[in-house]
Formats: C-alpha cells, sequence, structure tokens
C-alpha cells in the first residue's frame, strides 16, 4: 500500500470515527420522528398517510410485523366502516397511537378518505368523509355541560 493512499484512508477512518462521535452526542432519539413540530403540517391525506401511517402500516399499506402487528391497510374490509377507521385515526387503540390531539377534524378527514380510496375496494358513489364526521367521533369534552347554568339557576 502506497503511503498516500494509506494517509488517506487513515483520514477516512477520522473522519468516521468524528461523524460517530458527534453522532453520539446528538440526543439519543429512540422513536421514529413523524415531525419535526408538536402538530403535523401536513394537508393532503397522501402526504399525511406518508408522515404519520407509512412507518407502521407500511408505504403500499401492506403492514408489518414487528414489536407489534400493524395491519394491512391494503385490502382491508374493515375500511368501509368510515366510523371504525375514524376512531382508530381519533383515539387508536393498543399499539395504534391516536391522532386526535395533533390533527385537526380536515387533516383527519383528508388522510382517512386517502386511505378508503387507496385500499379498500369500495363501492363507486361512496362518499368521501367530511370533518364533521370526525368532529363526532372525538371524545366529548369534559367539563362545561350546558345544564349546569341552568340547574344552580333553578336551585336559587
Ligand atoms: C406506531 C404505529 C402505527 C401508526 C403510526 C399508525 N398505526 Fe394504525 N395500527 C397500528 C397497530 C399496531 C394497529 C392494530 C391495533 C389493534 O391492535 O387494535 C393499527 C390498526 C389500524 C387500523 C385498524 C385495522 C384493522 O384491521 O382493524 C386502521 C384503520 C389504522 N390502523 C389506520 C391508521 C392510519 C390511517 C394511520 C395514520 C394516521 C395509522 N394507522 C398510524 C399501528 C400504527
Amino acid at each position: 500500500m502506497s503511503t498516500p493512499a494509506s494517509r488517506l484512508l487513515a483520514a477516512l477512518l477520522l473522519a468516521l470515527a468524528a461523524g460517530r462521535a458527534s453522532a453520539a452526542d446528538a440526543p439519543a432519539v429512540s422513536e421514529p420522528q413523524f415531525s419535526s413540530g408538536w402538530r403535523f403540517e401536513q394537508r393532503s391525506g397522501a402526504a399525511i398517510y406518508g408522515a404519520l401511517c407509512a412507518a407502521c402500516h407500511m408505504p403500499d399499506g401492506r403492514g408489518a410485523r414487528g414489536a407489534a402487528a400493524y395491519p394491512a391497510l391494503q385490502g382491508n374490509a374493515k375500511l368501509a366502516s368510515a366510523p371504525y377507521l375514524l376512531h382508530m385515526i381519533v383515539n387508536g387503540n393498543r399499539a395504534m397511537p391516536g391522532f386526535g390531539s395533533q390533527l385537526s377534524n380536515e387533516q383527519i378527514a383528508a388522510v382517512a378518505s386517502h386511505v378508503r380510496q387507496r385500499f379498500a375496494s369500495l363501492p363507486t358513489g361512496e362518499p368521501a368523509i367530511n370533518p364533521a364526521d370526525v368532529q363526532a367521533l372525538r371524545p366529548a369534552p369534559q367539563s362545561s355541560s350546558p345544564s349546569t347554568p341552568a340547574a344552580s339557576a333553578v336551585a336559587h
């Protein structure tokens, strides 16, 4: 081996080692990062699917087996039920996280419509999912029952 070549090799190894060291200094990220922010910025159903869902359900929707069983969405008969799909996205279930607090009704309607159009063989003319359908699936607010002020007014 010639001297310039071995010097080059040594420099490369040093550069690699330096890269490793600086990577080790960075905060450990043990989970996949879906987005840099707290809320997701993506608007279209396809973009939201790619940013949020594809990590577990795979870009082509065929699902995966790993730490958990990630069911296939491709050809999944349960997608025929819009409320079930919306419930999963809003609230999650077991190993699936809920995205209700991080996505707007519009974003959830967009990704749900995208998933159904792309992966489910729905009868033609199946209506798209609307933001109002999502709102109906959100848990009711705990406080501010509208009957409370009226009840106390009656008591006095
Ligand atoms: C962290 C991994 C993960 C992410 C991200 C994720 N899912 Fe899931 N998903 C799962 C797992 C695990 C299940 C099975 C949950 C169970 O056991 O009920 C599941 C179940 C589902 C189901 C029900 C399937 C069935 O056959 O019952 C639907 C629909 C679904 N996910 C859609 C989505 C959509 C749409 C997104 C993106 C907004 C998404 N998932 C993001 C892991 C994930």
